[in-house]
């Protein structure tokens, strides 16, 4: 398994400034931006098909209704999870993991899969989406960077699949995150780049693993994150954090 290089800038839920978030269209756009890696969550459905969705509820970004995890697959695949960003979008479906990770691959995509699982479902989730990963992830191409804000999930990744390297996200700092971060040997620890306060940033960089910040839209707030040390930035707008980088340098 070659070694993961993670890149300054990570298309986040694929490039969802342009196309609907976590849709084969967001993967498709972020690839045609150059991005190098996109971010996408992954949860379950009633029946167990891991697809890949942000929220809990179907209402925000779906014509339908109501909680994911209580709707079975063949229901989700009936909603349009387009029309809700633009008309040019309708039509567009919620992905299975497996579409998803078959687009990010045919793209030559790297990919940070969020396990993002309902309540009460960390085990699973993370269990059956990395069962399926691991089984079409290439054997040559660089591994996921799995993370996750829920540390159950990640135990269980490591259970399913040690090798490939997990993400701590951490959303407001506590105490305890440096002894969970090594408990999960994490590779990387990804916080609220909007957040940060200088000195559990300090903290956090003195773990010695790259910190990545979500989620930065602002191409001046991710210059200034990486003169911090921030090694990479999730963003809606990869392109425009891009073209920052490239016209300061
Ligand atoms: O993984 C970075 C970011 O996606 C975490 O927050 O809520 O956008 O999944 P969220
Ligand atoms: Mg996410």
């Amino acid at each position: 398994m070659s070694k993961l290089i993670i890149p300054k800038i990570i298309g986040h839920r694929g490039a969802c400034a342009y196309a609907p978030e976590n849709t084969l269209a967001s993967i498709h756009a972020a690839a045609d931006l150059g991005v190098e890696w996109v971010e996408m969550d992954v949860k379950l459905t009633r029946d167990h098909i891991p697809i890949i969705f942000h929220d809990e509820e179907l209402d925000r970004c779906t014509s339908g209704s109501g909680r994911v995890a209580d709707t079975d697959f063949r229901d989700i695949r009936e909603l349009d999870a387009g029309a809700w960003f633009g008309e040019s979008f309708m039509g567009e479906k919620i992905p299975t993991l497996e579409e998803a990770l078959n687009a990010v691959i045919d793209r030559g995509l790297g990919l940070n899969l969020e396990i993002k699982p309902c309540p009460g479902r960390e085990v699973e989730t993370a269990e059956i989406a990395l069962d399926f990963a691991t089984r079409i992830w290439p054997d040559d191409a660089p591994p996921p960077l799995v993370s996750s804000f829920s540390h159950v999930s990640l135990e269980s990744a490591m259970d399913v699949m040690e090798e490939w390297p997990r993400g701590l996200l951490i959303d407001e700092y506590f105490e305890q995150w440096r002894e969970i971060a090594r408990h999960l040997d994490a590779h990387t620890v990804n916080i609220d780049g909007l957040k940060l306060v200088p000195e559990q940033l300090e903290d956090y960089l003195a773990f010695g693993k790259p910190v990545l910040a979500y989620t930065i839209n602002d191409p001046a707030k991710a210059l200034e994150l990486f003169g911090l040390g921030i090694a990479g930035v999730f963003s809606d707008c990869p392109d425009v954090i891009r073209e920052e980088i490239e016209t300061t340098h």
